[in-house]
């Protein structure tokens, strides 16, 4: 699939993406690289964050900056954006990507289970929100957060509900600061994707045998999971400045998922044609 912005899009941006060594942070970071941007990508995994940023600017030309930096501890996010000033100069862009998921009945879960992904992904990206934003406010400078939240944030769901708890409260974080910083030309965005698949997400949503008894695919309209490109499509977009006027939003891409799940009759796509014709008749 090809890339949806003209090249240059994002050219003399800096972006800084947290978990953005693996999965869809990288991706998404893959496609701002080829269009102009300087990345800096975070996580707790030296190596993983070296190994991604070796990979990455093989493979486009652009620069990655690799900073470990646990995002539940502010003292290592403050550093991330002295690292990213150092060698980039101003930053443009934060992409708060990091999550932190695991299924279990809640009443399994231990208080430090629900900790520890109430941390990564509220705290994380409250910590990452404030330290950035007090910078960019104090230098006067513009900026832009873009949010991985889930379709969950808004209808909760059992099972992970720690998770849903956390990407809930970023929404309100994105909606609230979209209004109270826009006044220091600050906007705050969310993406909320569907199941798109990667190693994170699939061994801990669907660990063991669940991979082959439920197919995320089936319980969606467009009847498959997202492409990488598409979603860093819409990332690359929300970033640059042709969403200049886009403040607030959250966007979904997920065909069509959690509509269909909250729709009353969406179950009788299971009817068949024939009988339809039947209910027809009996109409009649
Ligand atoms: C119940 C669990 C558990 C599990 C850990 N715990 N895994 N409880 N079920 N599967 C408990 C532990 O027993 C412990 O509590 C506490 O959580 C901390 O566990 P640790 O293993 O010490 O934590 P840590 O090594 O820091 O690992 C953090 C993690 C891990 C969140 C548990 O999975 C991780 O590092 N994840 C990062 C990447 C990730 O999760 N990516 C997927 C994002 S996908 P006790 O009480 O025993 O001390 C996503 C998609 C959403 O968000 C939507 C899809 C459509
Ligand atoms: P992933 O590859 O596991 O990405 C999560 C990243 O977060 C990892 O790189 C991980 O790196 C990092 N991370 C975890 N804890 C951290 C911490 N304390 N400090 C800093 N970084 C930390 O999974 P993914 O599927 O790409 O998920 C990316 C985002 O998309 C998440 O926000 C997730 O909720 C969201 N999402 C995914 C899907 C999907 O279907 N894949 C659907 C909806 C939403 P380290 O372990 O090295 O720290």
């Amino acid at each position: 699939m090809d890339g949806m912005l003209k090249s240059g899009s994002l050219h003399g941006k800096t972006i800084i993406i947290t978990g953005g060594g693996t999965g869809l942070g990288k991706s998404m970071g893959k496609y701002m690289l080829e269009l102009g941007a300087n990345l800096v990508i975070t996580s707790r995994k030296k190596e993983v964050l070296e190994n991604t940023a070796a990979e990455l600017e093989s493979q486009t030309g652009g620069k990655v900056l690799p900073v470990v930096c646990d995002v539940r501890k502010y003292e290592e996010i403050v550093h991330v954006i002295k690292e990213t000033e150092k060698e980039f100069g101003q930053i443009h862009g934060v992409l708060n990507n990091a999550a932190g998921n695991f299924i279990s009945p809640t009443e399994r879960l231990s208080h430090r289970a629900f900790d520890i992904i109430v941390d990564i992904v509220l705290k994380g990206t409250y910590y990452m929100t404030l330290a950035m934003g007090k910078n960019w406010i104090e230098k006067n400078q513009p900026g832009t957060f873009l949010n991985i939240v889930t379709t969950y944030a808004w209808t909760g769901s059992g099972y992970v509900v720690p998770s849903a708890c956390s990407k809930a409260g970023v929404l309100a974080l994105t909606r609230s600061l979209a209004v109270e910083w826009a006044k220091y030309k600050i906007r705050s965005n969310a993406i909320a994707p569907g199941p798109f698949p990667t190693e994170g997400a699939w061994s801990r949503l669907l660990p063991g045998e669940l991979v082959q008894k439920f197919d995320p695919a089936e319980r969606i309209p467009l009847k498959r999971v997202g492409e990488h490109q598409e979603l860093a499509n819409l990332a690359a977009y929300l970033m640059s400045d042709y969403s200049a006027y886009i403040n607030g939003e959250v966007i979904t891409i997920d065909g069509g998922e959690w509509l269909r799940n909250g729709g009353e009759f969406s179950h009788l796509e299971a009817i068949p044609e024939k009988m339809w014709d039947m209910l027809e008749k009996t109409r009649k």
